[in-house]
């Protein structure tokens, strides 16, 4: 049977007419109380119904506010029956939620047209309602594959620059990790954790274009050789720059070595002038230096790496993000945040 049409009305006779009307294109279905009505939407939700304003006990503004009130049965279209005419009653129903009003006495043809439009204008609705959210879900699941996939992306390239070094095994993931738990006991947002977490992860990036034999050289480098290390924070953010859609993942690598008294490099900023990723980054990356073997000395012992934090404050380090990194060396009892223990697995 076709759509399920459930008409409201304390006459009798009027039922019988309607259905009567109705009974061709539509299944109808016929209550004479609002009580009975809603006794009915319990068991079966209709297509669209016909309510009558007048009727004792419960009156059509009763039904159709309760209609409304319904997570369900607020959906369902109602079209108003009504006797009178009156203005202020239409707009009263109107307000209320109502589709349409259709006045007595009925005209056959009329009522199969509205109620032939009404339903077919919900089924658009409710199917562009779908689309729409379809669409909506599909650009979801899109954006959030894209996003996986650049954190894998990223993840690998962490670990091509990480290789290129035998002695950082692990460094650059380590340092996105610990900026992140710095930049998350700071009070900053998720959308900011993950933000540093990718700019750590890439702040080394510019070693690719430094050689291999003077990244690994375990003798004393030249002038030379130490120049052509310096240039990794120019080369990672002429490298980072080209990536448009986020345009500030530079900053982690090109500022990662400036100092908070204005003395690293590239470009010498001080204080606050350093973007404060940078200077998350800069506190990370130092910690994990300190705690990672190197060719010339073993992981230094925990109590030396907090001093070093301590006397560095306002001159090698930003004093808040140095005392937050110290804060996380007095939670780690065991101290099990150093390059022996903690190889991540890949977060
Ligand atoms: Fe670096």
């Amino acid at each position: 049977m076709g759509q399920l049409i459930l008409v409201i009305d304390d006459s009798e006779f009027n039922l019988k007419v309607v259905k009567d009307m109705l009974k061709e294109s539509f299944q109808v279905e016929c209550v004479n109380s609002g009580e009975a009505a809603f006794e009915y939407l319990r068991r079966q939700i209709p297509d669209l119904i016909l309510l009558d304003l007048h009727m004792p006990v419960m009156n059509g503004f009763e039904v159709i506010r309760r209609l409304k009130a319904d997570s369900v049965w607020k959906e369902i279209p109602v079209v108003m029956l009504t006797a009178d005419g009156d203005r202020d009653n239409e707009v009263r129903c109107f307000e209320l939620g109502a589709m349409d009003f259709i006045t007595k006495p009925i005209i056959s043809q009329v009522m199969l047209q509205r109620v032939s439009r009404i339903l077919k204008l919900t089924r658009l609705q409710k199917f562009l309602q779908f689309e729409v959210e379809e669409q909506t879900r599909r650009a979801e699941d899109r954006r959030r594959q894209v996003e996986q996939l650049s954190e894998e992306i990223m993840k690998t390239l962490a670990s091509t620059i990480d290789a290129k070094d035998r002695y950082t095994n692990g460094h650059s993931l380590r340092v996105a990790m610990y900026s992140k738990e710095i930049a998350r006991r700071c009070g900053m947002s998720k959308r900011e954790q993950k933000e540093i977490y990718h700019m750590g992860l890439l702040h080394d990036i510019g070693k690719i274009g430094v050689p291999d034999t003077i990244i690994n050289k375990r003798d004393k480098l030249s002038e030379e050789e130490y120049e052509a290390i310096r240039q990794h924070p120019k080369i990672g953010s002429d490298i980072l720059k080209t990536i448009q859609q986020i345009p500030d993942i530079m900053v982690g690598a090109r500022w990662h070595h400036e100092r908070f008294d204005g003395t690293g490099y590239p470009d010498g900023l001080k204080g606050l002038d350093i973007p404060e990723y940078a200077r998350i980054i800069g506190v990370a990356d130092a910690y994990d230096a300190m705690t990672s073997k190197r060719s010339y000395r073993d992981i230094l012992p925990q109590e030396v790496v907090r001093s070093e934090l301590e006397n560095g404050k306002g001159s090698q380090f930003d004093p808040v993000f140095a005392e937050v990194m110290i804060q996380m060396i007095d939670d780690d009892i065991r101290y099990t945040m150093r390059e022996k223990d903690f190889l991540p697995k890949g977060i």
